[in-house]
């Protein structure tokens, strides 16, 4: 990547428009989304068997076999080898029938970090993965909402259905009453655990069967008409009955399928099925590639962007450093938004002006790179970044574009970072400001500037392990963290002088972020309501808002 004078833009792979007509076509063929669901749901075992269909892998197995190869390519990931988790997100393109799918993973720990808030910045659509016997599940519910903020369809896939689990219509209540969504069934089972004998197409009015297969190995998929006097020898007549009247009262009570509310995430359409069979995966996959939306348009400080503005333009929505600690590399992740993005491109950095020649641009599957040619709205790039680019910072093309920043969601846990030996300062700074730069975790500093050791901020603790794990592997320091008690963070959008007016506030913290703006910390919700309580004016923020321009304080 090269830093060029500011009027040379005319590189040849800027003098290369594309049709309309050409530009058109891939953002209609493109579909983008993640998965959200909580830890065993069976994440992982869905996306395999998407991949399967795609062609992208080969065997069953294959994701979980791609995760052992990349364990052993850097040294932090050495950290989820010993816990056995995905602390990573990835993106996943393949192609299947005439679609490109990017399908962006999420980490699958429950500590999950501010990562997978970040990567739903960049999908379109999320499908939400629930346990059939769990129903929803504490970090479902926090990506929920999360996708409600940016108002994405939602398509939810009750997973696990040849197991006991909960009753189909309360699964469905649960998400109205408690989430607040609309649902509407594709399908519905018929049975469940071992008693599972299929579902029933509520379109085509088939029946699809279920037949076990061996832990595995697919099951087959074989469809009759609800008519088919066969069935009274395939299903009991009992089950069956059951299904047809939970249907019949979901057809009389239940909401109507409406393709607007699902797309502006209103309506959630239901699937049942079971992953580790690939039952119901490939049905969900076909009606969900008719109805998920494609590349939409994105807010920017000159309105919307559509995706078909002929220019390119994207933004970075998460970094990673030191994938592979023998280059000693950082990746930035671009969601391309407009235009055709083509390699060798000479771009504009929005926040410093720069304008930048990105000539080794990658797709990255899994791991595993290749550099890109050329990529298209709803397509993640993954751009080499020696310290330049910044969670939420614009590339473009053409007339000036700034998409709106991605905000930092509110902490949960708070630690200290003590930096025992005074010898190794300069790493430990470097690397505090590194991991910083790259989002890896928040940090605070006391008010009183005498106290210099920074505050971690985070949303999971395995983020603060992530982060101590790294010092110490790719900045040789050691340190000490030293939990705060606190649990509650809110930003006052009115600033110092706000703080200076209301004067001590008790069971509270005042702490200044990387911009120097005030942060409250609370022990718990009840300190926090107290404070509301006692200044009903005073303006909190659980969110900090989007500095743009500005340069954070280091330490
Ligand atoms: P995650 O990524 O969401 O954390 O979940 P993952 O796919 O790893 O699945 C968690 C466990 O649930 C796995 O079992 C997996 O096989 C199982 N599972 C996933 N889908 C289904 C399903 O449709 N039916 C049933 N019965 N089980 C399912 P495990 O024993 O933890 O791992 P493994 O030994 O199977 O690899």
């Amino acid at each position: 990547m090269n830093v060029i004078p500011s009027n040379n833009d005319s590189s040849k792979a800027n003098q290369i428009e594309i049709s309309e007509v050409e530009l058109s076509a891939a953002v209609e063929r493109r579909r983008n989304f993640a998965i959200i669901s909580h830890p065993d749901a069976g994440k992982t075992t869905l996306t395999e068997k998407l991949l399967l269909y795609g062609g992208a892998i080969q065997q069953a197995g294959a994701v979980k076999a791609r995760g052992e190869q990349r364990k052993v390519t850097s040294d932090w990931m050495e950290l989820e080898k010993q816990r056995g988790i995905s602390i990573t997100s990835t993106v996943l393109q393949f192609d299947y029938k005439e679609t490109t799918i990017n399908l962006l993973d999420t980490p699958g720990h429950q500590d999950f970090s501010e990562d997978t808030y970040r990567t739903l910045a960049a999908a379109d659509n999320a499908v939400m993965l629930e346990d059939a016997a769990k129903g929803l599940e504490p970090q479902t519910r926090k990506l929920f909402e999360v996708c409600r903020l940016r108002g994405i369809p939602i398509f939810t896939f009750i997973n696990k259905m040849d197991r006991p689990g909960q009753e189909p219509l309360s699964l469905l209540d649960e998400i109205e009453s408690e989430l607040g969504l609309s649902t509407w069934a594709v399908n519905w089972p018929i049975g469940s655990g071992d008693l599972f004998r299929g579902l029933i197409d509520r379109k085509s009015k088939e029946i699809v069967l279920f037949s076990r297969a061996d832990r595995g190995k697919q099951s087959i998929e074989r469809r009759l008409r609800l008519q088919d006097p066969e069935i009274k020898q395939l299903v009991e007549d009992d089950l069956l009955q059951k299904a047809l009247e939970e249907l019949e009262l979901l057809e009389e009570a239940g909401s109507e399928m409406d393709l607007k509310l699902i797309q502006s995430g209103e309506l959630t359409p239901v699937f049942f099925g079971s992953a580790m069979t690939n039952f119901g995966v490939k049905p969900f996959l076909d009606t969900f590639l008719r109805m998920a939306q494609g590349p939409v348009a994105r807010n920017s400080s000159s309105g919307l962007i559509d995706p078909l503005r002929n220019s390119f333009s994207g933004f970075v929505f998460k970094l990673q450093a030191n994938m592979d600690p023998r280059h000693r590399d950082r990746v930035a992740f671009v969601r391309v938004c407009s235009g055709r993005f083509k390699k060798d491109m000479t771009v504009k950095h929005a926040r410093t002006g720069k304008n930048i020649r990105l000539s080794r641009p990658q797709k990255i599957f899994a791991q595993d790179r290749a550099v890109v040619e050329d990529a298209y709205p709803g397509d993640v790039i993954g751009l080499n970044n020696p310290g330049m680019f910044s969670i939420g910072d614009t590339l473009y093309t053409g007339d000036r574009v700034e998409y709106e920043g991605i905000p930092c969601f509110s902490p949960e846990i708070f630690s200290w970072l003590r930096n025992p030996n005074p010898s190794a300062f300069k790493n430990f700074r470097k690397g505090v400001n590194e991991l910083r730069e790259e989002g890896a975790v928040q940090i605070l500093y006391d008010i009183d500037q005498a106290k210099r050791d920074p505050i971690l901020a985070a949303v999971g603790q395995l983020q603060l392990d992530v982060v101590q794990h790294r010092l110490e592997n790719e900045y040789g320091v050691e340190t000490r963290l030293e939990p705060m008690g606190y649990q509650v963070a809110r930003w006052v959008p009115g600033g110092w002088s706000i703080i200076e007016d209301i004067g001590r506030i008790f069971n509270c913290k005042t702490v200044r972020d990387s911009w120097d703006r005030p942060v409250l910390l609370f022990k718990n919700v009840w300190n926090l309501n107290q404070l509301k309580e006692d200044h009903p004016s005073l303006e909190l923020s659980s969110v900090a808002p989007v500095v743009s321009g500005v340069d954070p304080i280091t330490l």
